[in-house]
């Protein structure tokens, strides 16, 4: 069968017919997925009775994995999947809910702020392949933002602004933005800023999009209250709804999308009730900028 996408979001995203993921990819399927996420940034493939070896072997046969290894509060003691997966879940190594005071879940409810996955990395992620496990009975939705259209409606002072701007991105930053401040002297060396432009270009299709992200805490050479007055208007503007896809999720499905061109976030669901979602993801060509001195990874 031929790879068939039909558009579903207002400006992106689309709906994928024709793949089964249980079965090794073709090259010309690969070819046709890359091309899909480069027009419609997320792709939905929906239906898919698909294990974790399943999964991890449809991501790679898409490019590389970035491993989840230290970017949660979870030890490694205490990590339910092997690291070629994020466990975006709200599961405990046993499978039960975390109590809802657990720190390990306070930290994850930052996934509920518009973000790009890995930007708090040296090498952001490429894509992300989510694939819904269990859901709860309401809510848990999760929401896409397009970062190509939203620079393209910028004004030209604005654009003329970004271009060339230099961020720093930390895991500390995003929480702090949600009031969780709870963090070892250990996490906090862990979760040192990197630095993202704040502009990427598309390496197929030249299209520029403003990388935003929650993570981003400050602009080399900007006061601090003034870049995050900034970066909040920027992230208020990128996510109007005309830009945003709504997955309302259903067993089975996967979703993939370009973190170089989206921002997404988690919608609230009942915190007794378990939500599995597991991610692989795809790693990033390299830096998008250079680095200061004092940053570790
Ligand atoms: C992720 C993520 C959102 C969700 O997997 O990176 O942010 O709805 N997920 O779980
Ligand atoms: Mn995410």
């Amino acid at each position: 069968m031929t790879v068939a996408i039909r558009q579903i979001g207002l400006c992106f995203a689309g709906e994928v017919d024709g793949v089964d993921i249980r079965r090794p990819l073709t090259s010309d399927e690969a070819v046709a997925i890359h091309a899909g996420m480069d027009r419609y940034a997320v792709l939905v493939f929906r239906n898919q009775d698909i294990d974790d070896a399943q999964q991890l072997a449809f991501t790679q046969g898409l490019g590389d994995i970035e491993h989840a290894i230290g970017s949660s509060l979870r030890a490694p003691s205490e990590y339910r999947l092997p690291t070629t997966f994020a466990d975006v879940s709200n599961l405990d190594k046993d499978n039960t809910p975390y109590a809802r005071d657990d720190r390990r879940r306070l930290f994850a409810i930052g996934n509920r702020l518009w973000h790009s996955d890995s930007s708090f990395k040296v090498t952001p992620a490429k894509y992300s392949l989510l694939h819904a496990v269990s859901l709860p009975s309401k809510g848990g939705d999760t929401q896409f933002a397009d970062m190509r259209a939203a620079y393209d409606a910028l004004d030209e002072e604005t654009k003329d602004l970004v271009e060339g701007m230099v961020c720093e991105h930390s895991q500390i930053y995003s929480r702090q933005l949600i009031g969780f401040f709870d963090l070892t002297d250990e996490e906090r060396e862990r979760f040192a800023p990197v630095r993202q432009c704040m502009v990427r270009v598309h390496p197929v299709t030249g299209r520029k999009s403003l990388y935003l992200s929650s993570h981003a805490g400050g602009i080399v050479g900007w006061p601090v209250p003034e870049a995050r007055g900034f970066l909040r208007d920027l992230i208020e503007h990128a996510t109007q709804r005309e830009f945003v896809y709504t997955h309302k999720w259903r067993l089975g499905d996967l979703v993939m999308w370009d973190n170089r061109q989206t921002m997404h976030r988690a919608r609230p669901f009942p915190a007794n009730e378990p939500r599995d979602m597991r991610r692989t993801t795809l790693a990033g060509d390299g830096p998008t900028a250079e680095q200061a001195s004092a940053a570790v990874h």
